[in-house]
């Protein structure tokens, strides 16, 4: 399945995250991908902050690669900015793989563990608009790509 999105203004983002929010569950991979600035975190924001309820901050994990956010007991959204990772074993470290299968994990970066992305991801590619940034810049293409059948009730952007 594939969608493909008209140009988003910031506002448009948040609102596609609180329809992605919905297909928050067990096992359900985000995998975002899109160049410094293109949104990712915003569109990791939106999500998170319609599946968990009365959460405060959200601050982008930049520096401790991950973030986890309880959505109800034992079950977690974990956010991911894997930029300043080094290697796959560091992400194992992280506890990744066992968040793969138990909670929902949002990956910013995620072709630096290609190999161990699951296949059933939701992709989303954010692109800028104009390539050079200017009076269009607050615009993105957005596409969802994914194999994954929960999001066969997804009524596109
Ligand atoms: N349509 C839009 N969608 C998302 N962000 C937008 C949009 N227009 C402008 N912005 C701005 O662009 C910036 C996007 O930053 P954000 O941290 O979400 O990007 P990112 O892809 O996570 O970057 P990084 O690769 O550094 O983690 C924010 O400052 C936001 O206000
Ligand atoms: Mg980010």
């Amino acid at each position: 399945m594939k969608w493909n999105c008209v140009p988003l203004d910031e506002e448009a983002l948040v609102d596609l995250g609180r329809k992605l929010s919905s297909y928050v569950k067990a096992g359900v991979v985000f995998s975002l991908s899109g160049k410094l600035g293109s949104g990712k975190t915003t569109l990791a924001r939106a999500i998170i902050r319609n599946a968990c309820n009365g959460v405060g901050d959200i601050p982008s994990p930049t520096f401790n690669l991950v973030q986890s956010y309880e959505v109800v007991t034992g079950f977690e959204i974990w956010h991911f900015d894997l930029y300043r990772l080094n290697s796959i074993e560091e992400a194992l470290m992280l506890g990744l793989e066992e968040a793969l299968i138990e909670h929902c994990c949002i990956i910013e970066w995620p072709n630096l563990i290609e190999q161990i992305i699951p296949s059933h991801s939701i992709h989303i590619q954010l692109d800028f608009r104009d390539r050079k940034r200017s009076s269009l810049s607050n615009q993105r293409i957005i596409t969802i790509m994914t194999s994954n059948p929960i999001m066969a009730s997804f009524d596109g952007l």
